[in-house]
């Protein structure tokens, strides 16, 4: 069975395939909403999608179920109030009696451990929706996204201004996948994962796109056609508010990058957003493509789906 763990497990080639196959989507429904085309898809007419999520999800959730119905599949959205999970059942026997009953599940967990034994034990595609490392189905949206914006990718350069995990790592991985230099600015004593860094220099040498790591977010921000971050406290580091907010004392996104960016320069964020790492005049700037980035990943999660569940894990078709 072939899950979607993270970006770094596909090829250059795959990951194109989802990034065009989500614009080829997107086209269809928006150009035939009306006609009969749509019925032509319910390929998974009768069929169920867990979403098994841990964690709250607006975007995620939203768009894994509407690329469900899309297909004529039902979703189920198994919060963690609602299944046995971790209070009276392993994850083993969970994933074993899941995945008996359903045709994929969309998982949001804590650590890349969980999806990585989900993986393990289940019988359908497992496609992580967000856990502590990787965040594959945003770096889909957000290729889509540059792609849709841009035209051509090949040199560019995107410049990231914040926490080092997983919107940044499978970001990293996916645009220097296609080409898009890549420049990382990380508070001082937040670092890329290594592991994430040996992929980055392995495709890299292999296409020769660059990436650059520094705790400088105006030398990131020169000259960059995109300027992207995240929030700087994610879930479940609540705890750790206060402390991360010192640590990233000066980085919050503001004209200042934006000055110093290509003139063409766009800003992007995989939301939700907060006040700590982007100022209004940039986040509401018509430069910002976060609202047309958010709707993407409606068609992210559609040729994610198309890919492993209907065409069961054929990328060529
Ligand atoms: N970007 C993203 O994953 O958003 P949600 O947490 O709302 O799903
Ligand atoms: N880094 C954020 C991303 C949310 C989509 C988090 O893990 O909470």
């Amino acid at each position: 069975v072939r899950h979607l763990i993270s970006i770094s497990e596909l090829s250059n080639k795959e990951f194109e395939t989802l990034v065009t196959k989500a614009i080829a989507f997107k086209k269809i429904i928006k150009e035939d909403s009306k006609s009969d085309i749509l019925k032509n898809h319910q390929k998974l007419l009768g069929k169920t999608v867990a979403l098994v999520f841990s964690k709250r999800s607006t975007r995620t959730r939203i768009s894994s179920e509407g690329a469900s119905a899309f297909f004529g599949a039902q979703p189920m959205f198994l919060g963690k109030d609602d299944i046995q999970l971790g209070v009276n059942e392993s994850l083993y026997d969970t994933t074993k009696v899941i995945s008996s009953m359903v045709s994929t599940i969309f998982a949001r967990v804590n650590s890349h451990k969980e999806i990585q034994e989900l993986a393990k034990h289940s019988s359908v595609p497992i496609i992580n929706s967000l856990c502590d490392t990787y965040h594959p189905l945003q770096a889909i949206t957000d290729i889509m996204t540059i792609k849709e914006t841009f035209g051509n990718v090949e040199g560019l350069k995107l410049a990231w201004i914040g926490d080092a995990n997983n919107v940044i790592n499978d970001l990293l991985i996916a645009a220097l996948r296609v080409g898009i230099n890549v420049s990382v600015a990380t508070p001082a004593g937040i670092e890329i994962d290594p592991k994430v860094v040996l992929v980055a220099e392995e495709i890299a040498a292999g296409n020769g796109a660059s990436y650059e790591l520094t705790h400088d977010p105006l030398a990131a921000a020169k000259d960059a056609n995109i300027l992207v971050t995240d929030t700087f406290v994610s879930m479940g580091e609540e705890a750790q508010t206060e402390a991360k907010l010192k640590q990233f004392a000066g980085f919050q996104i503001s004209k200042e990058h934006t000055g110093v960016a290509a003139p063409n320069w766009k800003f992007m964020h995989c939301l939700p957003r907060h006040h700590e790492e982007v100022t209004d005049d940039v986040f509401y700037h018509e430069n910002s493509i976060v609202f047309p980035e958010a709707e993407n990943r409606l068609y992210a999660a559609i040729s994610v789906l198309d890919t492993l569940v209907v065409n069961k894990g054929d990328f060529s078709k």
